[in-house]
């Protein structure tokens, strides 16, 4: 008992050692981190994101996109932490984005690619999720083909009673919360490098311009900017965005919606004086049948061209958060533009967003 007791003391006292050599090498390393007030435990769905969560998210970015301009691009907060990766489908720069930020955190990162994992041999996704906490990890973030399998490995670990949060890094045609923020953060800070608050982009038109129906990406990023007061225009061929798919978005949030949600079948009138063009990849491997005549036909109607950009405000900028099917959702010249993409940008706030989440969701586990 006595020693038990010992122990607890000492668990206390480490920790406290902990927090205070964490404050002080933050003290060395200058960090300036915004005053906040953070309660959420896993990061699944913008659905609920509040305006002050979203504005956390973009100043606590703001300050670690700070800290990469350095020289030295580390600092210790999430020191002593495991960050898991666990993609059980393919991605380029999601995985490496938040390898990387996990990185520069300090955190001890761990990498899973399903193709050479014992799911070949029979493995399930929990026992996968279970393998990885019996190993110490703090921090899940998961991407999965099927909807729901974050929030799902999240319950487990909730009903394990154990400190292991989960980051959605896409299921299926769900979400994808970390792209649409650093959408958000990539806009914000063109308008303003130092202050990013969502309220600046009330009253802004902004287009989601392609395959909307199968993309996690467009869900995420109505939510952001249906938040953020922007008039968001979807435009598709009639197969990739069905009339559905606002009564979706409708029955979840009815109130909102009423003056910020258009839906357009041809891509001029979202394009008509528009702020900022969001561009989507056409997602074969999510078609289950033969939605478009072809890709020539496609591009044609609905590709993102110089030309076309002209109906926009001459300040417009393009986004597409990768991969990118050249010459079919937006043109090769306009995609290398740096007047008017923001490809690159969405890349590199990638990483200041992504170390923001980790910050936010493990600060509190030390
Ligand atoms: C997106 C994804 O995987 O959902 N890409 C990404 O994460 N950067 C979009 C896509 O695959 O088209």
């Amino acid at each position: 008992m006595f020693g038990l007791r010992c122990y607890h003391y000492l668990c206390i006292l480490q920790v406290n050692i902990g927090r205070e050599a964490i404050a002080s090498l933050h003290r060395n390393a200058q960090l300036f981190m915004p005053t906040t007030t953070w309660n959420r435990h896993h990061v699944i769905s913008l659905s609920d994101f509040s305006t002050a969560e979203y504005n956390t998210v973009l100043q606590t970015a703001a300050s670690f996109q700070e800290v990469l301009s350095r020289r030295t691009k580390k600092v210790p907060t999430l020191q002593g932490q495991v960050v898991a990766n666990l993609f059980f489908e393919a991605s380029t720069r999601t995985r490496s984005s938040f390898e990387l930020a996990a990185k520069r955190l300090s955190a001890d990162t761990l990498n899973f690619a399903a193709s050479t994992s014992s799911m070949t041999k029979g493995e399930t996704i929990l026992d996968t999720a279970k393998t990885y906490l019996a190993m110490g990890t703090d921090i899940m973030v998961i991407r999965h083909k099927e909807a729901g399998v974050p929030n799902v490995i999240a319950s487990e670990m909730d009903r394990l009673g154990v400190r292991v949060s989960v980051l959605n890094a896409g299921d299926g045609q769900h979400e994808h919360p970390s792209q649409a923020l650093l959408d958000l953060f990539t806009i914000c800070t063109l308008i303003d490098p130092n202050h990013p608050h969502i309220e600046m982009l009330a009253g802004k038109k902004i287009a989601i311009v392609g395959d909307i129906l199968h993309s996690r990406v467009a869900r995420s990023n109505i939510w952001s900017l249906i938040a953020s007061g922007a008039q968001v225009h979807l435009a598709a061929p009639p197969t990739l965005l069905p009339k559905l798919f606002a009564e979706y978005i409708c029955t979840e949030k009815t109130d909102t919606l009423n003056g910020q949600l258009f839906l357009h079948w041809q891509l001029e009138p979202a394009l008509q004086d528009a702020d900022f063009v969001m561009t989507l990849r056409l997602q074969k491997e999510r078609m289950t049948a033969h939605l478009l005549p072809s890709l020539r036909e496609y591009h044609q109607l609905f590709g993102i061209t110089r030309q076309k950009l002209q109906l926009c405000k001459p300040h417009v900028k393009v986004l597409h958060p990768g991969p990118v099917n050249r010459g079919v959702e937006i043109s090769s010249d306009l995609m290398d533009d740096p007047e008017f993409s923001l490809i690159q940008s969405q890349v590199t706030s990638g990483v200041a967003v992504r170390m923001a989440l980790l910050y936010l969701i493990g600060s509190g586990k030390v």
